[in-house]
């Protein structure tokens, strides 16, 4: 059995971690509104990247279309945001995003995002200003009005780790 990435991005943050991830473990990488169930059938170990916007994971629904399938492979997930060191922040955005029997399946990695404001789109950029007076935390406060870049390929580590384990075990 084999591996495949699956990747939701907007900004390029997610699949700059994506395609990192790809090319050192050598693994095939999709979009994931692209993949559909015949191309993924042959894979043992699906690992989907995802962007958060508003406190939802964006891969989250398709995650939930798919699961039929989906649940009987080894699954791995890595996010990008703002807030991906607050660990409490990180659980109640899964838990938001996906029902207990599915998020309890996936081995979860958040990792730092980036947020450039001049890249945003006029209703984003409306979003990230209202949201940034509702943060009660002052530090990510200034990270949404200013912006931030923790994009960082050693950010990877800890998922390369474990996908190397599986590709042992699974190829
Ligand atoms: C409209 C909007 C809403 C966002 N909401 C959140 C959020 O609720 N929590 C968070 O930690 N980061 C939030 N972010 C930051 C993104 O998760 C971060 O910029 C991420 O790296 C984007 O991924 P992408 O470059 O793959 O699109 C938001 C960004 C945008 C543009």
């Amino acid at each position: 059995m084999k591996g495949i990435i699956l990747y939701r991005s907007q900004y390029g943050s997610t699949e700059q971690y994506a395609r990192w991830l790809a090319k050192d473990m050598k693994l095939p990488l999709m979009k994931l509104e692209q993949a559909r169930e015949q191309d993924i059938q042959s894979y043992g170990l699906i690992i989907i990247g995802s962007n958060i916007k508003v406190g939802h994971i964006q891969a989250a629904e398709w995650i939930k279309e798919h699961w039929g399938w989906l649940k009987e492979k080894r699954l791995l997930l890595f996010t990008c945001s703002g807030s991906y060191a607050d660990a409490e922040e990180q659980k109640k955005m899964l838990e938001n995003s996906l029902p207990a029997e599915i998020k309890d399946a996936f081995q979860y990695f958040p990792l730092p995002g980036r947020l450039n404001k001049d890249e945003l789109s006029f209703w984003d950029r409306v979003i990230v200003f209202l949201g940034s007076k509702t943060v009660p935390d002052p530090a990510a406060r200034e990270r949404m009005k200013h912006g931030f870049d923790y994009v960082d390929q050693e950010q990877l580590a800890q998922l390369r780790e474990v996908v190397k384990r599986f590709k042992q075990v699974l190829i």
